[in-house]
């Protein structure tokens, strides 16, 4: 959930590493620090707060930072799980001597045993963190080899680690490793970079090597020499990474929340190319690497994600029992490894993370794979571990999304769980016709949402009339009941409101005792099945003076006169309505936000990627 950035060559390290910091932000933003061998000495800044506040503390301590070149550096930006948010617990962390630096994301479980031997060893601690027992271990190891210092030090560890270690005994050398926490090496010309995550290396290289569990690399400016922990030579290929720059920055937009909204029309363009098959009227999803009769063997289906990714599921779980009747059971990540899940021969897991790195979806992962099922991801990350551990799968092509608030993996997650559903339901019961509707649908899908981001002014005149509510309910029923949910936790984490999602029908099991005037509902009214039933459940909002403000579609006017407002949404059918609709939920979510002056890219408590349990 922190972010990781190291530099060897002959740019300047400090801006570089800045640099980097700046475009991982999103992974974490609570404190930073950085790291750089220079001069015989190793020197280290850190600070409390955002990557800005670390700049300008070295702006004031380093006055030559502009002139640092060349040196061997590291950086790190920090969300907080084992200590406060303080100066001492941010990362690097230093050995007794100051010969040794070390940034780490991930945890430690046995720190506290290692800690206990450390200090009765004479070391003294700085931080609260768990990351600190690594650098006084490889300390303790180190004797001559930092390569060896440190693969001594990880074999004492359990839990997850991504590193990145620099030292005076070999300052033009950088030491990495990870085991369950991603660490990517860019490989450019007479400089290398590593980052947790390729959003900090493309301005530089988009050559890129994703290290494995237990590999450990001594990187120079000319060599990557990767090994394994027990230092055996292994051998990584170098991939290419399919995006530049360009699309890790916000170009014009306030916030790349609102970016990623309007990048929708082309995301899911990118999801559906070369995906529809239309002499078979089915899907083309080489990546799941099944062939027809694989396909036609899958009796039951369990999703497996966390949060949004969930509620994506959620809306397969309906894809695959209408299109394909296929059962389908969608479970919260989390859960899956410690309820004995029931895997049988036929069951196909589809874990499904935009960041490809969630620590509980990829727990389920190699909970299944030890299971023997098929396991299908559904990711945007390309190279991610849950890509890599499943082995098969289908990657979204939606760009890296930035946004803490996740907008357009949501749709692409949905469109690609629709192609699924066409192509195993062709494999079974599903005529051409049907086939050819959902695939005529698709292909309208970016049109569909190009027209929902046309109302984006209407959408904030009624967010903006509603930005002071301090609670409110979504409510949707049937193919928008994952909608719902999904709207109300984007308005939650980007405006800290208290939204609920709800199916409408359990209103009335509890929910509806705190309505009133104040609790606006959000209710999902599109003109698909299940419409006439919505607007009952608006009708017993309102008895309890809610405000209702409606997704409604456009033309419908069995609408008028039940809501207060409404959002428009074009005429389309149950199958995409998700897709559509959810994108005037994520503008609404945006526009309250806006107004009331929230950190929409960077919430509080939140950060990109959950890579702890
Ligand atoms: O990377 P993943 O899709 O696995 O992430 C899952 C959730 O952490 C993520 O969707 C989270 O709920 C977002 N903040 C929602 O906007």
């Amino acid at each position: 959930m922190c972010g990781i950035v190291g530099y060897v060559g002959g740019k300047n390290t400090v801006v570089t590493l800045l640099d980097g910091l700046k475009r991982l932000e999103y992974r974490g933003y609570d404190s930073a620090g950085i790291a750089v061998v220079r001069d015989s000495a190793l020197l280290c800044v850190k600070e409390k707060g955002k990557v800005a506040c670390l700049e300008e503390k070295i702006t004031r301590e380093w006055p030559d930072w502009m002139e640092m070149t060349g040196c061997t550096g590291i950086a790190h930006t920090r969300w907080a799980t084992h200590g406060a948010p303080t100066h001492d617990n941010a990362h690097p962390h230093m050995d007794g001597k100051s010969r040794f630096a070390l940034v780490h994301n991930g945890i430690i479980e046995n720190y506290a045993p290692l800690k206990k031997r450390l200090q009765e060893a004479g070391c003294v601690f700085k931080s609260e963190t768990d990351s600190e027992v690594l650098v006084h271990l490889i300390a303790e190891f180190y004797d001559g080899d930092i390569f060896q210092a440190t693969a001594s030090a990880l074999k004492k560890v359990e839990g997850t680690f991504g590193v990145a270690v620099i030292s005076l005994e070999q300052p033009d050398t950088m030491i990495v490793a990870r085991r369950g926490s991603p660490i990517v090496i860019g490989v450019g010309k007479n400089e290398n970079i590593v980052a947790s995550d390729v959003a900090a290396i493309v301005a530089y290289t988009q050559r890129v090597i994703f290290m494995d569990d237990d590999d450990i690399a001594l990187v120079t400016k000319d060599s990557i020499d990767i090994r394994n922990i027990d230092n055996v030579p292994v051998s990584r290929e170098v991939s290419s990474i399919d995006w530049s720059v360009d699309a890790a920055e916000k170009q014009g937009y306030d916030h790349f929340m609102l970016k990623e909204i309007f990048e929708q029309p082309d995301a899911v363009a990118n999801s559906i190319r070369g995906r529809l098959d239309k002499a078979n009227v089915s899907a083309t999803l080489s990546g799941m690497n099944m062939n027809p009769r694989e396909m036609a063997m899958i009796n039951r289906i369990v999703i497996a994600a966390c949060g949004t990714s969930m509620h994506a599921g959620m809306t397969g779980d309906y894809y695959f029992e209408d299109l394909a009747g296929i059962s389908t059971q969608v479970e919260q990540a989390a859960e899956f490894r410690y309820r004995n899940p029931i895997i049988e021969p036929n069951t196909l897991i589809i874990p499904i993370s935009q960041s490809g790195e969630t620590a509980d979806t990829l727990a389920a992962v190699r909970e299944a794979t030890n299971k023997g099922a098929t396991v299908s991801a559904i990711c945007n990350a390309v190279g991610s571990t849950i890509a890599r551990e499943s082995g098969r799968g289908v990657y979204l092509h939606a760009g890296p999304e930035i946004g803490v608030a996740s907008t357009k993996a949501f749709t692409c997650q949905v469109t690609v769980l629709l192609l699924m559903a066409l192509k195993l339901g062709r494999g079974r019961r599903m005529s051409r016709e049907a086939g050819q509707q959902i695939l005529d649908e698709v292909e309208q899908l970016p049109e569909l949402i190009r027209q929902v981001l046309k109302t984006a002014d209407d959408v904030r005149r009624v967010a903006e009339k509603y930005a002071d509510m301090q609670d409110c309910f979504f409510i949707g029923r049937g193919y928008l009941y994952p909608v719902a949910l999904e709207g109300a936790l984007k308005l939650k984490e980007i405006s800290y409101i208290h939204a609920e999602g709800y199916h409408a029908a359990e209103l009335k099991h509890g929910p509806i005792a705190l309505l009133e005037e104040r609790v606006p509902i959000i209710a999902l009214a599109n003109d698909i099945p299940g419409k006439d039933k919505m607007i009952g459940n608006i009708q017993e909002c309102k008895a309890r003076k809610s405000p209702v403000i409606a997704t409604a579609t456009i033309g419908d006017t069995d609408i008028d006169g039940h809501a207060d407002d409404i959002l428009w949404i074009p005429q389309c059918s149950k199958f995409v309505a998700p897709i559509v609709t959810v994108v005037a939920l994520q503008l609404f979510a945006y526009y309250v936000a806006a107004k009331r002056g929230c950190e929409i890219d960077q919430p509080r408590n939140l950060a990109k990627s959950v890579t702890v349990e």
